[in-house]
């Protein structure tokens, strides 16, 4: 990842490839933000005027290279539009921050030093910049013969490499909420470009098996504790969801259970992520059209995982435990077919009248497995349904819950971290649905509501007593168009930010 430093230099001695400074859409034409005042006393003042020359108007997104007066170190300055000008004494939201500097990091790919030069009030809006900058610069870089190592030092390579150095200006450095919230920002991104990384890593090289070894190996480099069930432990254990789902593939699954504890913890998070390597349909074979993003099914535990390391890293006061429900869901003469009948973790059998909704059924036993614990909460987040991305678009995920309050509260959570998201309800009455005459319930019901009702199939497995939040990302998970922001194509990472801004806010006893 992209190296972050906190400097106190002005933008225009700064050695850098490029100064990046902001601007705002103002009612009379295109404003420099504050930050910039070094960059534009170099160009004499004009800066705005010279923009509005070339055509910039300060909206969100647009990046504009301009070649550096002779008054500054760096030879390129990249203007990046804010948006809207904040209302007089108000200063931009932390959200056009992070979005403004992916977008100026993306604009960036291929130098290899940045300074950023945007209006930073206070520490939470540097690592704002921070944040979005590192998010911004990510690029998926396929290991082994691939691309990266075949460019390897020639020029070409240089060009699709990302962004190398990020220095954030305005941020002083020694003062410790600012240094502390860049820190924290760094240790964030490079969690959520993890997940993004094994998102958008192909199939044929994670599988389940390779994914506990990428949460052991992690567990082993941050401290945490990592079991991992392999298939006869999940046979022996009677975790038939999860079972049932895997046994199509020749690539086994795996139940892994990731632990972050603080000794003076007073509260335990439990996370369980959807971990379908790939989802092929099953049986319930999805058509060409609909299984060429399904490497993306994973994406709810690869969240799970980041958030788990990040709260290790971060040292938060809080116990978090990361599951994993890892299967590959393929059609073979061994797979589960429509109309077999699987017996869950802890008992409650479920007859399997469509394959393809086979996100539940692992998830099902995870839930039920992670309730023994008896955690103050579990919050649950999978790639689960369409009907969550016909409701509510590619860009915000569902929030669903036993408990309003909680669900409000993960809500606002996702709203502060920059994270689109919306209350969605369990109705009741969908749970009728879903009965069957030879098992205690089936895996689908009724196609109205379907994302609803797949919520409300996961509350079965929910300890009683427990709060419990459940979040649909199918929608954001992965994103097929162009890119914006610091939101790449592929893997975004979705759902990160929401779980270890929760475990903070339950580390500082915030919540319940
Ligand atoms: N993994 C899919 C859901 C999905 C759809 C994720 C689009 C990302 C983008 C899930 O396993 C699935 O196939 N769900 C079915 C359930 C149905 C068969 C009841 C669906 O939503 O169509
Ligand atoms: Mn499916
Ligand atoms: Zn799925």
């Amino acid at each position: 990842m992209s190296a972050l430093t906190l400097s106190t230099s002005s933008a225009a001695t700064l050695r850098a490839d490029a100064v990046v400074v902001g601007v705002a859409k103002g009612p009379k034409g295109p404003v420099v933000a504050a930050g910039a005042e070094a960059v534009d006393k170099a160009f004499d003042g004009k800066l705005a005027a010279v923009l509005e020359a070339l055509g910039a108007t300060g909206g969100e997104g647009e990046t504009t290279k301009l070649p550096a007066p002779s008054g500054m170190k760096a030879p390129v300055v990249l203007a990046v539009g804010l948006g809207d000008a904040p209302a007089k004494d108000e200063a931009f939201g932390h959200e056009a921050l992070r979005r403004a500097a992916g977008s100026a990091a993306r604009a960036l790919a291929g130098s290899k030093k940045a300074a950023f030069a945007l209006p930073v009030e206070d520490a939470d809006a540097a690592g704002a910049v921070a944040e979005g900058a590192l998010l911004g610069a990510y690029s998926y870089r396929p290991a082994g013969d691939g691309a990266a190592k075949k460019n390897g030092k020639d020029e070409k390579a240089a060009k699709g490499a990302p962004l190398a150095e990020i220095a954030l200006l305005g941020g002083k450095p020694r003062d410790k909420a600012f240094k502390a919230a860049a820190e924290r920002a760094a240790i964030v991104a490079e969690e959520l470009n993890r997940a993004r990384d094994l998102v958008n890593m192909p199939p044929n090289d994670l599988d389940p098996k390779t994914f506990a070894a990428t949460a052991q190996a992690a567990g082993k480099e941050f401290g945490l504790k990592v079991e991992v069930l392999d298939e006869k432990a999940l046979l022996k254990g009677g975790f038939g969801g999860i079972m049932g789902v895997g046994r199509g593939s020749d690539a086994p699954p795996r139940l892994v259970r990731i632990g972050y504890t603080h000794p003076k913890a007073e509260k335990t998070l439990a996370l369980v992520g959807k971990g379908i390597t790939y989802d092929s349909g099953g049986i319930s074979l999805k058509p060409a059209g609909h299984n060429e993003t399904m490497k993306c099914d994973m994406a709810g535990a690869a969240a799970v995982f980041a958030a788990v390391v990040s709260a290790a890293r971060l040292g938060l006061r809080v116990n978090v435990t990361g599951w994993l429900a890892l299967a590959e869901n393929m059609p073979s003469g061994s797979a589960t077919r429509p109309g077999d009948v699987l017996r869950m973790y802890g008992g409650k059998t479920v007859e399997v009248l469509n394959t393809d909704a086979e996100g539940r059924l692992v998830l099902g036993d995870a839930l039920a497995r992670a309730s023994e614990e008896n955690p103050d909460a579990i919050v649950d987040v999978a790639t689960l349904t369409g009907a969550m991305v016909l409701a509510l678009g590619n860009r915000t995920f569902g929030v669903m819950a036993n408990d309003d309050a909680f669900r409000t509260s993960v809500y606002e959570i996702a709203e502060e971290v920059g994270e689109q998201a919306w209350p969605m309800p369990l109705p009741a009455e969908l749970r009728k649905a879903m009965d069957s005459p030879v098992a205690d319930f089936a895996n689908m019901g009724e196609r109205m509501g379907s994302g609803l009702l797949a919520g409300i199939f996961l509350k079965e497995f929910v300890g009683e007593g427990i709060t419990w939040a459940h979040l649909d990302i199918a929608g954001p998970a992965y994103h097929e168009s162009a890119p914006y922001g610091y939101t790449p194509k592929g893997g975004t990472g979705s759902a990160v930010r929401t779980l270890v801004r929760l475990a903070e806010r339950t580390a500082a006893g915030d919540l319940g």
